[in-house]
């Protein structure tokens, strides 16, 4: 009990001393990280992780103690330079870290790591509208659209022509002009996922006269998978 106090205060005292280092991490959901501690040379006896300005770990005469915390189970604090890991982490383990310690010459500044927890992109889909115009051009809408815990970045690329952070585009197609291969991409900064789909705008279908009507189309998905980090 006197220990914890004991740390508490000097986390006090190092707010007020303010904090030397910031850090932003981001990762994965259900990856590991290592929040990175001091290194030995500072001769640490006394040391404590917070989370969001609550105690989560602390290390102190040569005894690491986990708190009992919502990291119950997914946290080790590295005995000989106080670096945290956290696995199988969740978008609920976002936030500020703060490391404060005390070593042979007094405190040591502290760290402040913040960490961010993404989703990956996933359930990417393309939607396509193809209306044929009087004049049996194709006015061609495209929309992607994929789920992610973060805010995605759409871009389409249409031949040599890229649109970027574009969710939607529209263009016009000659008839007889062939197949055009679309690709959109979606990423955050953990994953990106991207398919693609072939449009054309076919004068095989008699036009009405005075109404649109729908042209040929063709898709096919190629999803590859990549990770970034
Ligand atoms: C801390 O120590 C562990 C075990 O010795 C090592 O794997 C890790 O890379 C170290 N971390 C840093 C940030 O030095
Ligand atoms: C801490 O552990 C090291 C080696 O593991 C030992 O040499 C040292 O005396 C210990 N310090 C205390 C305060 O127990
Ligand atoms: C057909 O009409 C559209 C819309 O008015 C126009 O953008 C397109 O250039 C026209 N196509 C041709 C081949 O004239
Ligand atoms: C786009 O995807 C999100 C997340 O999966 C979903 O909630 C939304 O309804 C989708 N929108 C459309 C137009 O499909
Ligand atoms: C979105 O992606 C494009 C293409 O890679 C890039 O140039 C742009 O900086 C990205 N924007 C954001 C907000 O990530
Ligand atoms: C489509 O229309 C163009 C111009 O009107 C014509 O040259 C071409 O032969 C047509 N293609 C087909 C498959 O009918
Ligand atoms: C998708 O976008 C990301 C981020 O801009 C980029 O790193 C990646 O190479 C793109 N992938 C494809 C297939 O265009």
């Amino acid at each position: 009990m006197y220990c914890k106090v004991a740390v508490l205060m000097d986390v006090l005292a190092l707010f007020v001393s303010g904090v030397a280092e910031i850090l932003l991490i981001h990762k994965r959901v259900g990856e590991s990280v290592e929040l990175p501690g001091h290194s030995e040379e500072f001769g640490v006896t006394l040391a404590a992780w917070t989370y969001q300005g609550k105690e989560i770990a602390e290390h102190k005469q040569n005894v690491t103690y986990p708190l009992i915390s919502q990291f119950e189970g997914r946290l080790e604090m590295n005995p000989k330079n106080f670096s945290l890991t956290v696995r199988d982490l969740t978008l609920q383990d976002s936030g500020v870290f703060i490391l404060t310690s005390v070593g042979a010459k007094g405190q040591i500044p502290s760290k402040s790591i913040t960490l961010k927890v993404h989703e990956p992109v996933s359930n990417l889909v393309i939607y396509k509208k193809i209306q044929q115009l009087a004049n049996r051009s194709c006015s061609v809408q495209m929309m992607c659209n994929a789920s992610s815990s973060s805010n995605l970045n759409y871009t389409w690329k249409r031949g040599n022509e890229m649109y970027r952070g574009d969710q939607q585009i529209q263009f016009i197609l000659s008839p007889g002009e062939g197949d055009h291969n679309l690709i959109c991409n979606a990423s955050n900064i953990v994953s990106e996922q991207s398919a693609s789909t072939t449009v054309s705008c076919s004068n095989e279908t008699n036009p009405t006269g005075n109404s649109l009507h729908t042209c040929v189309v063709k898709i096919m998905y190629d999803v590859p998978f990549h990770n970034i980090w």
